[in-house]
């Protein structure tokens, strides 16, 4: 049996690492508690964490877990912000994530979360809810005809860039490394960051948080944005400097924000706070404005991606006991 110990679990964590192919040659110890410098005690004896986006992974953890006889670090996710990949490297720990779980699920959902904010689809359903069958203040746009500018054509991007185009909207991109071949195919045109942002009606951020990408919307960025334009962010919160996000809502600058994440979700997002108090002024002054909408991290759960997650963690966690490298484009 290889020993794996899970953070952060949910129970539909649970549930699909549960059923995984090969989940009987792994004992899991499934926590709900995050992983950092504070718990890596916890891993003792384990040879493989499994983690999510709000583990806390920096170099004190890594000592700790390399003490504990800790082999393997599997982030049940795409991103990785949050490991120090060299202090794992010095331990002599693997890192390995899953790339592409879904693209699809997150495209969708930045999609679902500017359709239901544009259209005031969260507005209607608690009016007619309550009898109130009045169609004042829900006006929306058409989308078709509309610009859309998409930062970042990965795997994500891509996706969202081709749903827009299927709402007959004009689709512009920005990215470090264009792909011609398919911006072609798809009727779609690469931009200047700066041209994209002065003429996008909304704009959809696909970036992996990095330093370069750290407050990649700050005042100057946001400044930019076409009067009444929407922003969707459904990649990672830190790419938007929040504070000026707040100033462009408050003076009207911008039409509508649609968040998935949030700058500092950290301990806040994935769980109930409805019985306390939010001590997070910013996120509880986002949450008074009408045209926000915020998700809390959500995109990426559909029954594909979990099962996606749960099949390819599993498999790199049984190669390693096999003594085989991970699956291809798994590595960090
Ligand atoms: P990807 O790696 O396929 O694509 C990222 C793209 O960004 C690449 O084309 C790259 O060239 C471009 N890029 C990087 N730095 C840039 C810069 N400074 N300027 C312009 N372009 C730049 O990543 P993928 O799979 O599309 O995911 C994007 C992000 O979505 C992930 O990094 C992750 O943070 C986030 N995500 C969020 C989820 C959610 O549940 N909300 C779930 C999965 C991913």
């Amino acid at each position: 049996m290889i020993t794996a110990a899970l953070y952060d679990a949910k129970p539909y964590d649970r549930e699909y690492f549960d059923r995984a192919l090969g989940h009987e040659r792994i004992a899991w110890q499934f926590h709900e508690f995050r992983l950092g410098a504070q718990t890596a005690a916890t891993a003792d004896g384990m040879r493989v964490v499994c983690i999510f986006v709000n583990d806390h992974v920096d170099r004190t953890c890594i000592a700790g877990l390399a003490k504990g006889g800790v082999k393997l670090i599997a982030l049940r996710c795409a991103g990785f912000n949050n490991v120090d990949l060299k202090a794992a490297q010095e331990f002599g720990i693997a890192v390995v994530r899953v790339p592409a779980y879904s693209p699809h699920a997150v495209a969708e959902h930045a999609i679902g979360l500017l359709l239901t904010l544009n259209r005031h689809i969260h507005r209607a359903y608690n009016r007619v809810r309550e009898h109130n069958f009045s169609l004042n203040r829900l006006v929306g746009f058409d989308l078709a005809g509309k610009t859309v500018g998409i930062i970042g054509t990965g795997k994500i991007g891509r996706i969202t860039a081709q749903i827009f185009r299927g709402f007959d909207c004009r689709v512009i991109a920005h990215d470090l490394m264009p792909t011609a071949d398919w911006a072609a195919q798809h009727g779609i045109e690469y931009t200047s960051l700066t041209t994209l942002l002065q003429s996008s009606d909304i704009i959809s951020l696909h970036l992996p948080l990095t330093p370069e990408t750290f407050h990649f919307f700050h005042r100057d960025t946001i400044q930019q944005m076409k009067h009444g334009a929407y922003l969707i962010n459904t990649s990672r919160g830190k790419l938007i400097d929040t504070t000026a996000l707040l100033d462009a809502l408050k003076t009207g600058h911008l039409g509508g924000v649609a968040l998935d994440v949030y700058e500092e979700e950290e301990g806040v997002f994935f769980e109930d706070h409805s019985e306390h108090l939010l001590q997070d002024d910013e996120l509880n002054l986002l949450l008074t404005f009408p045209n926000v909408l915020i998700t809390s991290h959500q995109a990426f759960l559909t029954r594909e991606a979990l099962g996606e997650i749960a099949r390819v963690t599993t498999e790199n966690i049984l190669r390693l006991d096999a003594e085989q490298p991970p699956l291809d484009g798994t590595a960090l």
